[in-house]
């Protein structure tokens, strides 16, 4: 018994020596020591034995299984480690070279204004809506009572986009405003009306500082039955006052836009000079804000409104130049740039 253990012993001692990798060692304890094992059957076997036997051959075959448990145990340490230490080689990180950096983007300045825009508005009831940046003649003029060789024309230089005409729709054009939505939305609606349209527009000129061929607008539009100026007041007062997050002082002059009548100009008391006249307000301690006025009958009756029935106003102001106004942007050329340095500031 004990020759047959010392033999077994060297056949695993020298099987380990052979070993070349993990998996070897694996096989070789599982054929050793498993539950299978030779040299479990042997402990086994132990029972059939004299008490003395038992002692002897138990001690030696413990000692034999233990000796040859820490031998594989240390042989795939070590094998572990140089593995590890070879792929370490072949896979060398430099753990203190500085990370990529990712640079993440943000809401362009126009849209965080266009966005704060229709919150306000729309906590006061005003739905937003859209319309065609490719608008037909009819839409930007026409039905907003500019008839064809109007002197109003004028007001806008247009980008004509197409030659032919639409004996009703006339050729198709970039609209110049945001004023044709007010048309689409009565016709697609009727009365009564709450709205806001922030929109892109475009005009045909040369560009500097503070003109550019493409710009924002917001449009407004309120249409009930009992609807004057003094509301209109209230809601650019609410509005203007919660956006700067300051009282605001506003004044109405007249001004002429053929969708309205009467029409008139809105004018914000100076925010850079609390209307103690500065370069930006020209000294007058005024800023033009917005062309308004009382939506014309002929609007509402080619929107498909009742006159006799309803009422209302309406508004446009430059949504480009507010932003300009509430981060202080001195040139307007800088908000479509894509320039990451101008960008990246707010
Ligand atoms: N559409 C005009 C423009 O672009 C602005 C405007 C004036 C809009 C008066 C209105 C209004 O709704 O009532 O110059």
């Amino acid at each position: 018994m004990i020759t047959s253990l010392q033999k077994l012993e060297k056949e695993m001692l020298s099987a380990l020596e052979k070993a070349q990798d993990i998996h070897q060692l694996e096989e070789i304890r599982i054929k050793y020591l498993g539950r299978k094992g030779m040299l479990t059957a042997i402990l086994k076997g132990l029972k059939n034995l004299s008490d003395e036997e038992k002692r002897v051959v138990g001690q030696l075959a413990n000692k034999i299984r233990d000796e040859i448990e820490r031998k594989i145990e240390k042989k795939s340490t070590g094998m572990k480690n140089s593995l590890l230490e070879k792929s370490l080689q072949e896979n060398w990180i430099d753990l203190t070279v500085p990370g990529k950096k990712y640079n993440i983007g943000h809401i362009h300045p126009l849209s965080q204004m266009q966005e704060k825009v229709e919150h306000i508005f729309g906590q006061m009831g005003f739905a937003v809506m859209d319309g065609p940046e490719i608008e037909s003649e009819y839409y930007n003029f026409e039905g907003l009572n500019i008839p064809e060789h109007h002197p109003a024309r004028d007001m806008q230089d247009t980008f004509f986009i197409e030659k032919n005409r639409d004996p009703k729709f006339g050729r198709l054009v970039l609209r110049t405003h945001t004023s044709p939505v007010q048309v689409r939305t009565m016709e697609k609606y009727g009365a009564p009306l709450r709205i806001i349209v922030p929109g892109r527009v475009f005009r045909y000129e040369a560009t500097d500082a503070s003109h550019d061929t493409t710009f924002y607008q917001v449009e407004g539009l309120m249409i009930d039955k009992d609807i004057s100026i003094a509301s209109l007041k209230g809601v650019m007062n609410e509005f203007l006052s919660r956006l700067f997050d300051q009282k605001i002082n506003l004044r109405f002059r007249p001004g002429y836009f053929p969708f309205v009548e009467p029409g008139m100009e809105l004018d914000l008391g100076c925010l850079f000079c609390e209307g103690q006249g500065c370069r930006v307000c020209k000294h007058t301690g005024w800023m033009e804000f917005m062309g308004a006025g009382m939506v014309h009958p002929n609007v509402l009756r080619l929107g498909g409104i009742d006159p006799e029935k309803f009422q209302g106003w309406a508004f446009g102001f430059g949504l480009t130049r507010l932003t300009m106004l509430k981060f202080g942007i001195n040139d307007i050329r800088l908000l479509t740039s894509g320039d990451l340095r101008f960008l990246e500031q707010f």
